[in-house]
């Protein structure tokens, strides 16, 4: 009797425990009404700046036109190989000069894997320049459009970093590195590969024996936080099964609780994770949280054809991450890294002065939200961000009276400035009135935030 009551007992327990696994594992259909009602994991949204990086055997020759000139991107040195190949293109010709010129009309781009060494490539000084420039977050191609993987990728048998060119686990390194520091590790990963012959010949097979099986072992092996997916304009998101790889990554992956994607799974750009813009262009909006993404210059890979001109300058890429966040985004900043694993000392130099502004004012960027109810009379070179019941006013420009309507005001402060910050109530709203700095009282510049403590 007692036997067989304890028997029901654990069979019942079994059939509890049963039924409320696979309803937890089941929790996301592979549709997209219940994908895209996954809430988007908080750690993304606070992080706010995150560093994209190309890097692959684009590297090597780090040659595109200098402009945008034919208004597809042909400034973008990663698709170095399509522009070679491309005859329909007007920059076609100067692709193929600078090549022929400098490599001979026999060398292959596959060839570029015999140069791309990384002999430099320091992962541990990788992770340091980020977490120093006040990034919370990496994003690495760990394969491009030209299908060179960065990892010992079992689907691209020789076409890949460590059995080819640097022969090393490029992306298993750098992960290593950047989680150690105490970053956020994501990967890019181009769905369709331009001259892959599955590709070309079988998609369908493709994507059941090379894409999915690349994805899942990206995600396996390397557990990265960020799936940030792209290419994926050459095919429907049923031909990519996204659907499907969304709702093995949400319930059952080893990430499931806190890898975030974006919104480059075919379908348009409207679903998925965060959506995207790149260079301005694409979808930012308060009611979805969003990621902008673009070069220093204006390539995504190293492009040693452009002029110091072509880079923004440190100010405009802090004004730039203010506007962002200010809007309710993420600014995913790239990199383009040479061939030999080093950094070019110029993009070093932007990130080293954006962590010097981030270590001053980064409680006003990390963990705010857009101020949804600003009023549409700011000042120009105003902008606000909040975190909770206080309000942080950025001047992208010094101004001696700062009028900031509809909120009241305990106390101001200047961060970074330990003297006092006068204010005057106003009908509506208040009036800060800058303290005069003098040098050795204030280390910032660039851009000044005020904290509003309980401005509502
Ligand atoms: C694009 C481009 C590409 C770049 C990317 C970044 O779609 O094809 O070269 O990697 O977007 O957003």
């Amino acid at each position: 009797m007692y036997i067989k009551s304890s028997l029901l007992r654990s069979l019942g327990l079994f059939f509890t425990l049963f039924i409320s696994v696979s309803s937890v594992r089941a929790q996301y259909q592979p549709t997209w009404k219940s994908l895209d009602a996954r809430p988007i994991p908080r750690w993304f949204t606070d992080a706010k700046f995150g560093i994209f990086i190309h890097w692959g055997l684009y590297s090597v020759p780090a040659w595109a036109t200098n402009s945008n000139a034919d208004g597809f991107g042909s400034n973008y040195a990663e698709w170095y190989w399509e522009r070679l190949n491309n005859k329909k293109l007007k920059i076609h010709k100067e692709f193929v000069d600078f090549h022929n010129k400098n490599y001979g009309p026999q060398f292959h781009y596959q060839d570029f894997a015999h140069m791309f060494k990384a002999e430099l490539f320091d992962p541990q000084q990788w992770a340091k320049i980020f977490k120093d420039a006040g990034a919370k977050y990496v994003v690495l191609t760990s394969k491009h459009h030209d299908g060179f993987a960065l990892w010992p990728s079992r689907e691209a048998w020789n076409w890949n970093a460590a059995d080819a060119g640097p022969h090393r686990d490029l992306a298993g390194d750098l992960s290593e590195a950047v989680k150690k520091s105490g970053l956020h590790m994501g990967f890019y990963y181009s769905l369709y590969e331009w001259y892959n012959p599955l590709y070309k010949q079988n998609v369908n097979k493709y994507v059941d024996e090379h894409m999915l099986p690349q994805l899942k072992d990206l995600v396996t092996r390397y557990q990265p936080e960020i799936i940030w997916p792209d290419g994926e304009w050459d095919q429907s998101d049923t031909t990519w099964r996204s659907r499907e790889f969304l709702a093995w990554l949400y319930n059952e992956s080893p990430v499931k609780n806190t890898v975030v994607t974006n919104d480059r799974w075919g379908g348009g750009r409207s679903h998925g994770g965060f959506n995207t813009t790149e260079y301005g262009s694409g979808k930012a909006s308060l009611e979805r949280p969003w990621e902008e993404c673009r070069g220093i210059g204006e390539s995504f890979g190293y492009n040693r054809n452009e002029a110091l001109e072509q880079y923004q300058t440190s100010e405009q890429l802090i004004k730039m991450l203010i506007d962002i966040v200010s809007r309710g985004g993420n600014l995913l900043l790239n990199i383009g890294p040479a061939a030999d694993g080093t950094i070019p000392v110029i993009m070093q130099q932007r990130l080293k002065d954006m962590g010097d502004w981030l270590k001053i004012n980064g409680e006003a960027i990390y963990g705010t939200m857009a101020w949804k109810e600003a009023p549409k009379s700011k000042m120009k070179d105003i902008f606000y961000t909040r975190k909770g019941n206080d309000l942080y006013v950025l001047a992208t420009a010094w101004q001696n009276k700062i009028a900031v309507p509809s909120v009241k005001a305990e106390k101001i402060a200047l961060l970074g400035y330990n003297g006092k910050v006068n204010f005057t109530k106003k009908a509506n709203g208040i009036e800060i009135i800058a303290p005069t700095l003098q040098p050795g009282t204030y280390a910032g510049s660039t851009a000044w935030v005020y904290k509003i403590t309980d401005a509502f």
